[in-house]
């Protein structure tokens, strides 16, 4: 296994020092022990209690306007969540760097079809499979053991979490976050900014901004509102 920073040819930044960067950081490593591609010089944070601290062996750099410390390096965002869909894009908005900087990371034991393409700023974690014709676009994050089948396609700053599966022609649209083990059937859309939570089974489109769960999955609130218990379910 190769190790932290050796015998890599590009720069690399992650920003964001959670649990999604470690991650991400192990799937750097795993794709550089298949072939250096990456010096992974740290994470930068705006956490100030992590500033010059040690996560996950790498320095916590300083805060995301330390980027401008960098100019070589390229980046990844990895940050978001179910309570925070929006982080990720709001963050990609507020840098206002070039497409072209951000690197791509794909873990040497995801199985990718030939067919399928990935954006810039994607990140596709062990054991994601992908069938055939599947489009993935910028900034997204296949957390392990996600499977996308025939011409799926999912959009900018989309999180799919571990174990969702998408049946074909399914449409995730841009910043839509599905919770672990969510099951699509085919030919939906899961619209923009929506969440999907875990474990549900997806049997009808999910409107932009609003979060469904359970089997089969139905409205909850809106992504913006706290839930209501009195009116959670229609
Ligand atoms: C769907 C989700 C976003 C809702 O979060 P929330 O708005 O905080 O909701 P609450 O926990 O307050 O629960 C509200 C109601 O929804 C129900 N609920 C919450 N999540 C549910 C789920 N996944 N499936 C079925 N019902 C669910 C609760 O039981 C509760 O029901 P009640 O009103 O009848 O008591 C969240 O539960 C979820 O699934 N997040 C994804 C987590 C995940 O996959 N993480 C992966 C990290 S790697």
């Amino acid at each position: 296994m190769a190790q932290r920073g050796s015998r890599a040819t590009e720069q690399l930044l992650v920003i964001g020092a959670g649990g999604l960067g470690r991650e991400v950081v192990e799937a750097v490593l795993a794709a550089n022990a298949h072939e250096p591609t990456w010096d992974v010089l740290g994470f930068l944070d705006d956490d100030a209690a992590l500033a010059g601290t040690l996560v996950g062996g790498l320095p916590v750099l300083g805060p995301v306007e330390a980027l401008s410390e960098y100019p070589d390096a390229r980046i990844l965002l990895t940050v978001g969540s179910a309570t925070s869909p929006s982080a990720r894009p709001r963050l990609a908005a507020r840098l206002r760097v070039a497409e072209d900087r951000y690197a791509t990371v794909i873990h040497p034991a995801a199985t990718l079809a030939a067919s399928t393409q990935v954006g810039p700023g994607s990140v596709v974690l062990a054991g994601v499979v992908t069938t055939a014709d599947v489009e993935i676009g910028a900034h997204v994050v296949l957390m392990p053991q996600v499977l996308l089948t025939h011409d799926d396609r999912v959009g900018d700053h989309a999180t799919l979490a571990g174990g969702v599966r998408l049946a074909g022609g399914v449409r995730v649209e841009e910043g839509a976050y599905l919770g672990a083990g969510a099951l699509v059937r085919e030919y939906l859309t899961i619209g923009a900014s929506s969440v999907v939570g875990m474990g549900a089974v997806v049997i009808t489109d999910v409107p932009a901004g609003e979060v469904w769960a359970g089997c089969p999955a139905r409205f909850l609130r809106t992504v913006d509102a706290p839930c209501d218990r009195s009116t959670s379910r229609r």
